[in-house]
């Protein structure tokens, strides 16, 4: 182990920097020791319960506010269901750009470093990871929830021009996220069977993605020099600022009988959502503070999506006990 002094806006970093052979070694037997199968290893053939979740209640973007509580169990199931599609039309998205850009990360690298090696297996994960997520969402019947036009545009970019160093950090910032979501879903009895175990499906596998995104994230920022470093990191902040708000799609209410922009706005002033987005955003941030991506002009993006945790804002009490 060794350290590197990283300087900022806010002070001196001091980071620890593993062997990033020895990390990828261990995170390759790992992913050789348990890795899934998901056309084997789910029934797919189990039937769906029309009086469960897709997601637990208090994930829900509408929760704890007066719209939530003039809905029916059915309607809330409804839209747990809708919001669960949108996530994984999300995360397919989000997949297929990390996917583009671990590729790009592969071909300017040595193949026969086992740092490279690992780039490769964990782009098989995702592999799965998308045809998982595509075939529970044509198994409910819904069709997915496709990209806002400049995303959708942009995403066919991602891999051509991406830095190392941003692409890792939005990574962990998508992966983080997914994981919070997810960690609360696969242990929730209210939730359906097959959701769950697609959640611990998806945890299991992207726990190695995420120690490979913080190693990695790490010797990029050693290694950049301070403009680059802060310029990379406003862009990363501009991703956050565009992502939490796309979580919430208007779309996702207009399916479920609900007026888009009434329940968009109703969740975007909700102190729960907002709580409940900084609570899954939070070990992200705090990770990218303690390496040095969020400060100077980069803290002040953060500063305006709302998504960084402090003493002031604690945690919904109905998450923290995950
Ligand atoms: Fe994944
Ligand atoms: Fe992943």
């Amino acid at each position: 182990m060794t350290t590197a002094l990283v300087r900022c806006a806010d002070g001196d970093h001091t980071v620890e920097l593993r062997d990033r052979e020895r990390v990828a070694e261990r995170l390759i037997k790992a992913s050789a020791r348990k890795s899934y199968d998901p056309e084997a290893d789910i029934d797919w053939d189990a039937p769906l319960d029309p009086d469960l979740f897709y997601l637990p209640p208090e994930t829900l973007s509408l929760y704890e506010t007066p719209l939530w509580d003039r809905m029916s169990h059915e309607e809330r199931v409804e839209l747990s269901r809708h919001e669960l599609i949108s996530m994984l039309s999300f995360g397919i998205w989000s997949e297929i750009m990390l996917m583009k850009g671990l590729l790009s990360h592969v071909y300017r690298g040595d193949p026969t470093s086992r740092h490279i090696a690992y780039a490769l297996t964990e782009t098989a994960d995702e592999c799965r990871h998308s045809t998982m997520f595509g075939r529970f969402i044509g198994k409910t019947g819904l069709r997915p929830y496709p990209m806002a036009w400049p995303e959708f545009q942009l995403g066919k970019l991602a891999g051509l021009i991406d830095p190392p160093m941003a692409m890792f950090a939005a990574v962990l910032l998508v992966e983080e996220v997914t994981d919070a979501v997810q960690r609360v879903t696969m242990t929730d009895e209210r939730v359906q069977p097959l959701v769950r175990t697609i959640s611990r499906i998806h945890v299991a596998e992207e726990a190695r993605h995420i120690s490979y995104a913080r190693e990695e994230l790490k010797h990029q920022v050693a290694s950049t020099p301070r403009p680059l470093r802060r310029i990379q990191a406003s862009g990363i902040a501009g991703v956050g600022f565009r992502m939490a708000p796309r979580l919430t799609r208007p779309a996702v209410y207009r399916a479920v009988n609900l007026d888009p922009r009434i329940a968009y706005r109703t969740a975007k002033t909700s102190p729960h959502r907002q709580a409940t987005l900084r609570w899954a955003f939070r070990r992200a941030t705090g990770f990218l503070t303690d390496i040095g991506m969020i400060e100077g002009p980069s803290a002040r993006i953060w500063h305006h999506t709302g998504m960084l945790s402090t003493p002031k804002t604690p945690p919904p009490a109905s998450l923290t006990r995950h």
